[in-house]
């Protein structure tokens, strides 16, 4: 979508529908205000009033949109109603949307940022779609008072939105194209950003003794990775580095203890935490972030196999802890287990913040909007809580029982893999834990968040959300910076 900043004024090109975000109480004038009176049109957000042919303007189309109450009316306000504006729209046949909303260039820049999240589609596997079933909305204008400044606001933005359609295709793709070698390509190719990429495959992590990783790829054909991802953005090129560790399942079939067939293709999602790490990477080198950041990416494919791996077997990991293998199933903890044990080794991180489409148990938990958020550190877990709620991507912490680790007792190694189905998220937590060496850790369950299907949200289009981007990239930002 082009977007482009336009004085208030500015004459309406020809096709073009224009949205008008609207308070609850305020009234328009003659013609509008009567199409207003013969409808339950309010201003109370996410209301729309679509008028065809308005008098007195050259807007084809005129969008009223509510945003509710004016005095809690805010960013992310702005960005809903933009995607609101941009939804009412965008097959009605016009191919430009120009937005009026009162208030500064940030208010401005935030609806352009809600039109970019908000008109994200993936259709490159599309070649027959009929013309009247495409978006028509092409382009777009916001219109404020200094358009300068607005576009000036819109820059850092932009490269959110940027990294957060990096995710959405990664989340997309089929896993027949986005397989682990692929992917590493694809994260590969972030270098032109600045970004340093680092790609082990089996035979390095074989003499790394990555045991439990390789192990989950195995069965497959493809040949597993491991991603490293750097940036460094700080003044002092040595200053400790705050590091990302994500989930990167290509496709997860459960492997020998096979899924169900039903629902089985949504598991091409499971890399949705690898897919928000890269993300992340991609936003921090946009922005050219003043901090030194690693991202890693434990790559694999989960397939049944003659070589697959099997319930019963023993695991030895990179930390030298040994792993009975209950369930191929719960294979995401075996690979963050070395991924996690490499970036505390490797990079001696200030913290490391993990995320995984871990365990259907969290969806059980919490539903489909909040994430898990477990920590070993409360300073992280408050940080990680105040970006959630500054960029509306929800969290909810959830606990890490000492006395709970029983239920992942083994009797012939270290521990299991599973621990039952009472509080398989915490379960997993609590295996991850075992993997972290004193360092601040905090580890996102986003299986309830990483896809939305159907989405309620204006500015997340069903299918990849690009969950976690939003908030790390704040959480850098407002904590870790400078
Ligand atoms: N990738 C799944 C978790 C998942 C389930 C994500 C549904 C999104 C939607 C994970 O690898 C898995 O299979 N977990 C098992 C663990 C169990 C075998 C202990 C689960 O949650 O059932
Ligand atoms: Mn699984
Ligand atoms: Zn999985």
């Amino acid at each position: 979508m082009d977007i482009e900043f336009v004085a208030a004024g500015a004459a309406i090109p020809p096709k073009s529908a224009v949205a008008r975000i609207v308070f609850e109480g305020e009234t328009q004038d003659g013609a509008l205000g009567q199409a207003v009176a013969a409808s339950r049109f309010k201003g109370s957000k996410g209301q729309t009033l679509d008028v065809l042919a308005p008098q007195g303007t050259d807007a084809a189309r005129l969008v009223l949109v509510g945003a509710g109450k004016k005095d809690a009316f805010d960013l992310l306000g702005a960005e809903t109603a933009a995607g609101t504006a941009y939804n009412a729209v965008k097959t009605s046949g016009l191919e430009l949307l120009r937005i009026e909303v009162a208030g500064g260039a940030d208010v401005a820049a935030h609806a352009a940022l809600g039109l970019r999240l908000a008109s994200y589609r993936f259709d490159k596997y599309r070649t027959k779609e009929p013309a009247d079933k495409k978006p028509s909305i092409v382009k777009a204008q916001v219109a404020t008072a200094d358009s300068g400044a607005a576009a000036g606001a819109f820059g850092p933005l932009a490269a959110l939105a940027d990294a957060i359609s990096f995710t959405r295709d990664l989340v997309s793709e089929p896993p027949n194209v986005l397989y682990p070698a692929e992917f590493a390509a694809r994260v590969k190719k972030l270098e032109a950003l600045g970004l340093e990429v680092e790609v082990l495959g089996e035979p390095e992590m074989m003499k790394l003794g990555m045991g439990s990783l390789l192990a989950v790829g195995q069965g497959s054909l493809r040949e597993s990775q491991l991603a490293i991802l750097k940036w460094y953005g700080a003044e002092d090129k040595n200053a400790q580095p705050v590091a990302f560790v994500g989930k990167g399942v290509c496709f997860d079939t459960g492997g020998i203890s096979i899924k169900p067939a039903e629902n089985m293709e949504d598991m091409k999602w499971d890399m949705g935490g690898a897919g928000a790490v890269a993300g992340l990477m991609h936003a921090l080198a946009g922005r050219k972030a003043k901090v030194n950041a690693i991202g890693i990416l434990g790559l694999v494919e989960n397939m049944p196999d003659g070589n697959a791996y099997r319930p019963g077997d023993v695991l030895t990991s990179m930390s030298g802890q040994t792993i009975e293998v209950i369930n191929t199933d719960a294979e995401g903890r075996l690979v963050l287990a070395d991924a996690l044990w490499y970036c505390q080794d490797r990079f001696k991180p200030k913290f490391m913040v993990d995320l995984a489409t871990l365990t259907g148990a969290i969806i059980i938990a919490l539903g489909n909007d909040y994430a898990g958020c477990y920590a070993n550190n409360d300073e992280l877990a408050a940080n990680l809580l105040a970006a959630s709620t500054a960029e509306a991507e929800p969290l909810w912490r959830m606990p890490l029982p000492e006395a709970y680790n029983k239920q992942i007792d083994s009797m012939i190694a270290d521990m299991k893999n599973t621990g039952g189905r009472p509080g398989g998220s915490i379960t997993a937590a609590l295996f991850l834990q075992k993997y972290v060496n004193g360092v601040p850790w905090a580890h996102l369950d986003i299986a309830s968040t990483a896809w939305k299907k159907p989405s309620s949200i204006s500015t997340i289009p069903d299918g990849a959300v690009g969950f976690g981007v939003r908030l790390l990239n704040r959480m850098v930002q407002d904590k870790y910076e400078g």
